[in-house]
């Protein structure tokens, strides 16, 4: 399986590998069949953007370390709701909130890896949303490795949620971090913890962040966290840049807006590939990433040619050189 742009899906060669959806949540074509040209332009037409196919170079690529796309289109919507109702002034609807970051801490845990649905496979007026739940994911993911408590996890994860509440707010760009710790540290049922990630989350490493200039230690290292995660989802769904080139994009950030050991960290907690991509590796043949397991820097790949598969982790001379479109 592999997840492709509606407009590289081509009717001969490739079924669809999962369900496709409408904004109910309603299965609009089931997996297992391909897509008639003329409901093609129907589903382009519904604002569907990204479909997970399967075709003859695909096979038994699983994209497990991705949520499900209910699951996920759902914490986008009880996202939205609660952006809204700030917006409306209402109070912080706290328990969706809370649900919500239990929800996404397990199904983090349960991966040993995460890989983020595009926020741009989503109508721009969800996007906002889409992203916030992908930070909070690598948020989460990148959490694994401190050793901090299911309670603290839970207020990285609410904190992360409602990052950007600010922006409802205000209308200043940079005002939105400190309305925001504001805004949350009035709710009672919100930790100063999670509030503090909204507070901080745009604070750099060596101090040249906003909205107060802190530095290293003085930042506290959850909003470290979520502002790393936001960099690099920005960078992907905003920028459009593919993910391996986003990775080498965050690693420029080591000691200015990032910590190296955060970095580091990041660099090997977070696959700079996705299964279903395909590559052109060193010794000039093209090969498609089938799986990332144990060293998320160098995933397994699969000759196109021959079908044998090869892990990059095991095979220190063979470096993927270019990343092809399709
Ligand atoms: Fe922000």
């Amino acid at each position: 399986m592999r997840l492709i742009r509606i407009d590289e899906y081509e009717p001969r060669t490739m079924q669809l590998a999962k369900p496709v959806f409408d904004r109910q949540k309603r299965v609009l074509l089931a997996a297992g069949r391909s897509i008639h040209p003329s409901y093609l332009k129907k589903l382009i037409d519904l604002d569907i953007r990204y479909l997970f196919i399967e075709d003859a170079e695909s096979f038994g690529i699983s994209l497990e370390e991705m949520l499900d796309v209910p699951t996920w289109v759902d914490a986008v919507d009880v996202l939205q709701a609660v952006y809204k109702a700030v917006e409306k002034k209402e109070e912080l609807p706290i328990r969706p909130i809370q649900q919500l970051a239990i929800k996404l801490v397990e199904e983090v845990n349960k991966r040993k890896a995460i890989l983020l649905i595009p926020a741009s496979s989503l109508a721009e007026e969800l996007r906002e949303y889409a992203h916030s739940v992908n930070v909070t994911l690598l948020a989460l993911q990148i959490a694994k490795k401190y050793h901090i408590s299911q309670m603290q996890i839970r207020d990285l994860a609410v904190g992360a949620l409602v990052h950007d509440i600010g922006k409802v707010l205000t209308p200043l760009k940079d005002d939105h971090p400190r309305v925001g710790f504001e805004y949350l540290r009035k709710t009672r049922e919100v930790s100063l913890l999670s509030a503090h990630v909204a507070y901080q989350h745009h604070e750099a490493f060596d101090g040249s962040g906003v909205p107060r200039g802190l530095r290293e230690k003085e930042i506290h290292e959850f909003a470290q966290i979520c502002s790393i995660a936001n960099f690099y989802e920005n960078a992907l769904s905003k920028k459009g840049i593919p993910p391996h080139e986003v990775m080498e994009y965050v690693m420029t950030k080591s000691g200015t807006l990032f910590s190296t050991d955060l970095v580091k960290l990041f660099v090997q907690e977070v696959p700079h590939f996705i299964p279903g991509t395909k590559v052109i590796l060193n010794n000039g043949r093209q090969a498609i990433v089938t799986k990332v397991r144990g060293n998320l820097q160098r995933p397994f790949v699969r000759y196109l040619d021959s079908n044998e598969e090869v892990s990059l982790g095991e095979n220190h001379t063979l470096l993927i050189t270019e990343v092809l479109e399709q």
